[in-house]
């Protein structure tokens, strides 16, 4: 089916030019001589792309963008002028033109814009298509991606959860793996038994075994009673050991004796407690280095890798970008209540050249700060420009160099709009860490806690950042 192109332009013989020119090259075209015509037709019919003209007789081709750009959102606008076209090129992307032609200008030029919006298109259809391909995926699976590295991930986890064995998820910070985790429970025999999640970075190190493990009564200083611990809770379910990486040497032996034999001693206790348990374990970390450091059991880690689930970061799979998109967007509907219906190509375009040192994690929060901030059926690249420079913002005051937030140091360029996120992520950690330090009246286990890091962790984060540690 050939694609469908409208040109608004008031020159009789250009508009005809170009017409005869354009369907030579096979394209359905329709023109109109004014952008009230130009709107009329667009209402009755679906276009691919929008040609206009800028002066216009009645209503000027860039009065009539965002116009245009409500009643179609997915049609993308290409605006052509003869006259002053740097401010009018500046302020037709402004309101959502997706380029800018100044007259004259070649038909080859011309083309190259067009299958290149016809591409993005294309894209957006396709994402229609997997969304439905998805919702019929069957039940237990939320983890949403179609690239080929997704799928594999997907197949592993069908393969791995419904064995006992224990499961190791790794991938930077915000690729899913928790989600991941949540996942291989869900499809497990296990799935109606609890599921307990453990964040063994953010429980302070003294606290830490007892968390773990439980502690009969008076086994120490405050414990007034014996209580259960996290595997004796996960009793019959799973439980996800989070941030594994930073589970202190100290404890590890212990851990591993539990992982080994599913059986536990509480603190102070004597009696060996079976623990019927599933382990999933989850870092960012690599284990293999932090055993080579002495800072991970190397027994441990290959108790714990028995299947292996690792998850690329979004910068590698940005094929599942569209769709990832679409899901935050409904997402975001029904938190917001909100009633989006999808992005817009030119939010697409925006979406595919940032780099996602935050991954999946950050791409939801950019969809949902963006949703804020818009106002029609779809999210525009207005807001989702809008909705990056709000993060920002602080980092244009300082001139920062480099951060080194998880996959935040690795290649492309992680600009967007011309800013560049790495300095903004920065940023926001140093925010983020003052923030945690001065709620804490300056102790740093505490710090770390509210931070839901370890005390190591946010060490090296000081020192990176160059913040006083006098405390
Ligand atoms: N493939 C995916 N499909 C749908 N949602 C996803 C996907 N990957 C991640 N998410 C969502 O992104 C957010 C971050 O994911 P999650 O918490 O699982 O990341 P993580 O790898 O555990 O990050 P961290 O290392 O920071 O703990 C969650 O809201 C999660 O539901
Ligand atoms: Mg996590």
């Amino acid at each position: 089916m050939a694609e469908r192109i409208l040109i608004i332009e008031d020159d009789r013989e250009f508009r005809e030019m170009l017409t005869d020119a354009l369907e030579l090259k096979s394209y359905d075209v329709t023109a109109a001589s004014s952008a009230e015509e130009g709107l009329t037709l667009l209402e009755a019919g679906v276009f691919d792309i929008v040609l206009t003209d800028v002066r216009l007789p009645g209503m000027s081709g860039i009065e009539a963008i965002p116009r245009l750009a409500a009643m179609a959102p997915r049609t993308d606008i290409v605006v052509m002028s003869a006259f002053s076209p740097k401010e009018a090129a500046v302020e037709a992307v402004r309101l959502g033109a997706y380029d800018f032609f100044a007259k004259p200008f070649s038909l080859a030029e011309m083309e190259i814009v067009i299958r290149r919006a016809l591409e993005k298109r294309r894209l957006q259809n396709e994402v229609d298509r997997l969304r439905q391909s998805l919702e019929e995926r069957g039940p237990g699976i939320r983890i949403v991606g179609e690239g080929a590295a997704m799928r594999r991930v997907v197949a592993l986890i069908r393969k791995v959860a419904p064995l006992e064995s224990t499961v190791l998820v790794t991938g930077e910070s915000g690729t899913g793996k928790e989600l991941v985790a949540d996942t291989v429970h869900e499809l497990s025999r296990r799935a109606s038994g609890p599921f307990v999640k453990v964040n063994c970075a953010a429980i302070p190190e003294n606290l830490l075994e007892s968390e773990l493990f439980g502690h009969e009564k008076g086994a120490f200083t405050g414990a007034a009673a014996a209580r259960a611990g996290w595997f004796e809770l996960a009793q019959g379910g799973t439980l996800l050991l989070d941030e594994i990486g930073d589970m202190p040497v100290s404890l590890q032996p212990k851990l591993l004796r539990a992982v080994e034999q599913k059986r536990i001693q509480r603190v102070g206790g004597r009696a060996e407690i079976a623990v019927d348990v599933r382990i999933v374990a989850a870092t960012n970390q690599d284990l293999l280095t932090l055993s080579r450091e002495k800072r991970f059991r190397e027994d441990l880690y290959y108790r714990l890798n028995v299947a292996s689930v690792s998850l690329p970061p979004l910068r590698e799979r940005k094929e599942d970008l569209p769709l990832l998109a679409e899901h935050f967007v409904h997402r975001v509907n029904v938190r917001l209540g909100t009633e989006y219906k999808g992005v817009s190509a030119d939010a697409m375009t925006e979406l595919m050249a940032c780099d996602w040192p935050g991954n999946v994690r950050q791409l939801a929060n950019v969809i949902e700060r963006a949703a804020i901030l818009g106002e029609s059926a779809y999210i525009t690249g207005r807001e989702v420009r809008l909705a990056f420079q709000k993060d920002l913002r602080p980092a244009l005051a300082e001139d920062g160099e480099n951060g080194d937030l998880p996959g935040a140091a690795a290649g492309g360029s992680g600009r967007t709009g011309g800013l560049c996120l790495k300095d903004t992520l920065r940023e926001v950690e140093r925010t983020l860490i003052l923030g945690a330090l001065d709620k804490a009246g300056g102790r740093q286990a505490e710090a770390a806690r509210l931070l839901g890091i370890s005390p190591k962790n946010l060490w090296n984060k000081l020192q990176k950042h160059g913040i006083g540690t006098g405390s």
